[in-house]
């Protein structure tokens, strides 16, 4: 893994915008892209950049389950707010959180994995060391599937809902193999509540305790972290 750190998220999110501006110079059409807290400033900085992405398709992580495409708490809404409605691609791939027929759902994104390979993923990470909602204990080499989120994530999401019984207890999820099978993979972190996940992805076993250690079997990935996230390193 390389590791870069920067003073500031700015500064760090100016880079991580570089390396998606690389990849779109260099052919990538197939983006892998992520929720949070952590990708708004670099979205941010999307929208105000050049970069086209008219010919390309974009494939979220993850979604709720049980959420509407329209809920303000949704993933769907939130790319749709930072990025999408500002910034067009040719297709946007997201979960659907209303389909209730796992098996199908599950299927029809594996598909869409398979038909379109990612080039370019970009992930956070959780303070448990979840990557999308690969929570501790997830099946490293699992496909999409409907997971159930850890206490802990529920904890740490609870601040964009009203109450914490509101927060969605299962999503779905792209699974580790998918997001391994990504030709390049750039992950953010910033804040000192990532440092020890963060600590633990780079400098740990590969365990499924630590879903994100298992980027550390493959070969192209570019770790981003502000100078808090970096601390324990
Ligand atoms: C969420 C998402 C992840 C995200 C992580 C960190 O639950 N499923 O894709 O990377 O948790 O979120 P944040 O960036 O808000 O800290």
């Amino acid at each position: 893994m390389e590791v870069l750190v920067f003073d500031t998220i700015e500064e760090a999110s100016a880079q991580a915008l570089t390396i998606f501006k690389d990849a779109v110079d260099k052919g990538a059409k197939v983006f892998g892209l992520a929720t949070g807290s952590t990708p708004e400033k670099l979205y941010e900085l999307m929208v105000q950049s050049d970069i086209d992405f008219t010919e390309s398709t974009s494939i979220n992580l993850d979604e709720y389950y049980g959420l509407s495409g329209d809920h303000p708490q949704s993933y769907h809404y939130f790319m749709k707010q930072r990025l999408f409605d500002k910034k067009p691609f040719k297709t946007n791939y997201l979960p659907d959180g209303l389909n209730e027929n796992t098996e199908e759902e599950t299927a029809r994104y594996n598909q869409i994995l398979a038909e379109n390979p990612i080039d370019l993923q970009l992930l956070g990470i959780g303070n448990n060391g979840h990557i999308g909602f690969n929570e501790p204990g997830a099946d490293l080499d699992g496909k999409t599937q409907l997971a159930d989120l850890a206490p802990s994530t529920i904890e740490a999401n609870k601040r964009f809902f009203d109450s914490v019984e509101e927060v969605p207890t299962r999503a779905y999820s792209m699974g580790i193999a998918s997001i391994l099978n990504s030709k390049k993979i750039l992950l953010l972190a910033f804040g000192e509540s990532k440092a020890e996940a963060v600590k633990n992805m780079i400098e740990g076993p590969v365990t499924s305790e630590v879903p994100a250690s298992a980027l550390q079997k493959h070969e192209n990935v570019i770790v981003i972290l502000d100078k808090d996230a970096a601390s324990l390193l």
